[in-house]
């Protein structure tokens, strides 16, 4: 590993350690690096905060001058809510910068190596470019779009299963694989699912692990005919937004917002509209959606090709049956060639059952 990358990569797992804490902003970390010694380390903690830089400026002090810096995101060049740290990098006397990925936020975008740049500071960008991207994958769609990143769960049988005939689905996977699920859960904004599921189990869709932080609940529902007793909408353990369509029940809306939660009226006619949810989700700052299914909901989003990764827990257990739903319901894909694919596919055991990450391409 060479000594850029070295640096990099503990810039990376400091940006890494603040997973699920700075949303709508990315993740970024810092190393300032003095005659071959750390002299200062920073991560972006929360929204609103200092950026990644600014916190190892101050860890490094005067040593900051003719140092290099290691950051994973482009140094901003414009005036937020926390001024440029472009500038606040020439300031400090910075020698050199070492960036992984351009930052793709419109108002940034190749900016702040400008500001580097002129003041004659070096500046080399991709070192561990991808793993850098990955790491903020939520981010890079959220800014350009304006619509949260959508990952898709879903635990199932060998057979593609996720209940049985008799809709009994508790539980498919082991507890190793449902403790990994509350790990996704607090990385999203929200988490989302059809009125069907909250009929059939009445969840809490809560995360369940120290520290956890409680996304928002989501919930489709085209008529409002959600039990007006669900947990979701009585334990106040986080907030819960209703997506609707123009077909809704008026006094159900009243009787849902006096309980304090918002319902949202999308275009569609009879059934939820999917895009204008995602436009919603984005104006009111949601970054990221994990869709927790049942079939229905899955499937709409998958042949909306409204997807970006998809996270399958896979039991080695069959039941089989054409009653019993799969992950993936609705009409189904006609031919082979059409089959969604996934990419850059990532495997993993988790206790008795198997992980299978990847990002859907559409045909
Ligand atoms: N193993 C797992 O990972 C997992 C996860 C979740 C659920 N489940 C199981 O799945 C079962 C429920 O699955 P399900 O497929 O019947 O229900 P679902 O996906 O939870 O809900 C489907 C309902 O959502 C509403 N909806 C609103 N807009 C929609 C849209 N644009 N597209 C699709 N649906 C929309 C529809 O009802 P309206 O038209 O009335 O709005 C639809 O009937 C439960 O038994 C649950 O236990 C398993």
């Amino acid at each position: 590993m060479s000594e850029h990358e070295f640096y990099m990569r503990l810039a990376l797992d400091n940006a890494k350690a603040m997973k699920g804490q700075t949303d709508p902003n990315p993740l970024v970390g810092a190393v300032i690096v003095n005659d071959h010694r750390i002299v200062g380390v920073g991560a972006h903690l929360k929204a609103g905060g200092p950026h990644a830089e600014i916190h190892a400026l101050r860890m490094a002090g005067e040593l900051a001058k003719g140092g290099t810096i290691y950051v994973t995101l482009e140094p901003c060049s414009h005036h937020g809510r926390t001024g440029p740290c472009a500038e606040a990098l020439v300031a400090a006397g910075i020698k050199k910068v070492i960036i992984a990925t351009l930052d793709p936020n419109p108002i940034v975008a190749g900016n702040g190596v400008s500001i580097l740049e002129k003041a004659n500071i070096e500046v080399i960008v991709g070192v561990c470019e991808e793993e850098s991207r990955k790491m903020n994958e939520v981010f890079n769609k959220f800014i350009v779009k304006k619509q949260p990143f959508m990952t898709l769960k879903a635990a199932t049988t060998l057979d593609g299963k996720i209940s049985s005939y008799t809709w009994d689905s508790k539980w498919i996977t082991s507890e190793e694989a449902r403790l990994d699920v509350h790990h996704l859960r607090n990385e999203n904004t929200g988490i989302l699912v059809g009125v069907h599921t909250v009929i059939k189990d009445d969840p809490e869709l809560t995360t369940r692990i120290p520290n956890g932080r409680n996304p928002l609940r989501i919930i489709l529902d085209s008529t409002l005919r959600i039990p007006l007793k669900s947990k979701v909408l009585t334990d106040q353990k986080a907030d819960t937004w209703i997506f609707t369509s123009e077909n809704f029940n008026h006094e159900v809306k009243r009787e849902l917002e006096n309980l304090g939660v918002k319902v949202f009226v999308t275009k569609g006619k009879n059934r939820v509209d999917l895009q204008d949810t995602l436009n919603i989700l984005g104006e009111q700052n949601v970054a990221s959606v994990l869709i927790e299914g049942g079939g229905e909901v899955n499937a709409s989003f998958l042949n909306e090709q409204l997807v970006d990764k998809l996270v399958l827990y896979v039991a080695p257990k069959l039941i089989g049956g054409k009653q019993s739903p799969s992950f993936f319901a609705g009409e189904g894909i006609e031919k082979m060639a059409n089959a969604i694919e996934l990419e850059e596919l990532e495997i993993n055991k988790i206790g008795k059952d198997f992980r299978y990450t990847g990002y859907p391409v559409y045909s």
